[in-house]
């Protein structure tokens, strides 16, 4: 067994409401321990600078509900040269540290595996993204808080598409994964949700809207993920519409990245300390190249190649769910 008396943590990628009460689970727990906790700023890249400060318990007073990360996040385009890497296994080793967590997506974990392989350094990867799109959670931390921020939106939306008769499409992220669309789709009603993994043509969008015209609805939503596969924007769909179905009037919203942004929900708070706790946990058994998730509702391991290759699967039922809904 390793000794394991100094940990490292650092949020990376695309910042995710959540992310800060992570960081307060892991600076917590490495003091429970006994052991000691240094941030590392600006995820990969503060790394090869040697960015790095000191965390204790009082240190995360105040941001179990803050969005955004205290310890600022980045994508490392050094990092992915094995230069970059060097410096940052060097700043590692002169700082003590012995095992790093680490806050972030997909590419953050095969950042993570690489380092790992090449320098056999102890890391635990927390999912933090609010796309939701890592195999081995039911849930990324940030997924729950952006949903809110996104349905709260679309009702706004619909306030104003129904007082004017109009129909409205509305962008939310996600570059791979329909996540988010389809979930804030059904929680605000949508008339249509297109994501990536679900292409069914233009064709049934229009005929759909007809379909909706003649049953008597007088404005409809469609909730459009940024990664969807028709082939248009969601400024070619509004124009698409408006010419093949002239009775309808369209217009755009696209949310960006205000989904990324607020005070985590209380679901997003929990899973973050939850998760933050095991992570620790699992490097002081000295255990390495595993994520921490959750599973029906019970924390879980998975290994992170699995994580990063296992691919995400849409929940088919909650498809079927909208297209009843949308009758
Ligand atoms: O973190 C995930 C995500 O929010 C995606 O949904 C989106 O496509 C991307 O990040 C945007 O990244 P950036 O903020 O770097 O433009």
């Amino acid at each position: 067994m390793k000794n394991i008396n100094k940990i490292a943590v650092m949020t990376s990628g695309g910042d995710s409401p959540g992310m800060n009460a992570a960081i307060r689970s892991v600076v917590r727990t490495c003091a429970y321990y006994q052991k000691d906790c240094i941030g590392i700023y600006r995820g990969y890249q503060g790394m090869i600078e040697g960015d790095f400060v000191e965390l204790k318990a009082r240190s995360v007073n105040n941001i179990i509900n803050k969005g955004g990360t205290i310890l600022k996040t980045a994508r490392s385009k050094e990092f992915r040269t094995k230069e970059g890497r060097e410096k940052a296994f060097l700043n590692l080793k002169k700082h003590e540290i012995d095992a790093l967590v680490v806050i972030g997506g997909d590419g953050s974990f095969t950042g993570a595996l690489v380092f790992n392989t090449e320098f056999n350094f102890p890391i635990i990867g927390i999912p933090g993204t609010i796309d939701n799109d890592i195999f081995g959670t039911s849930h990324t931390i940030g997924f729950d808080t952006a949903l809110n921020t996104a349905v709260e939106a679309i009702d706004k939306i619909r306030d104003t598409a129904s007082s004017h008769n109009r129909l409205f499409f509305v962008e939310v992220m996600g570059r791979d994964a329909g996540f988010i669309a389809l979930n804030a789709g059904v929680g605000a009603g949508a008339e249509e949700i297109l994501i990536p993994e679900e292409n069914l043509g233009l064709e049934r969008m229009l005929e759909s809207l007809k379909k909706s015209r003649k049953s008597g609805k007088s404005s409809s939503i469609v909730v459009v993920a940024e990664g969807d596969k028709s082939g248009k924007n969601v400024f070619e769909l509004a124009d698409y519409v408006e010419k093949n179905l002239p009775d309808y009037e369209a217009r755009v919203s696209v949310l960006g990245h205000m989904q990324r942004g607020g005070a985590p929900s209380c679901f997003d708070r929990v899973l973050a300390s939850r998760l933050g706790v095991k992570a620790v946990e699992l490097l002081l058994e000295n255990k390495t190249n595993l994520m921490v998730g959750l599973r029906n509702n019970e924390v879980i391991t998975t290994g992170i190649k699995e994580a990063i290759k296992g691919g995400h699967t849409i929940d088919k039922e909650l498809l079927r769910v909208s297209d009843i809904m949308s009758i």
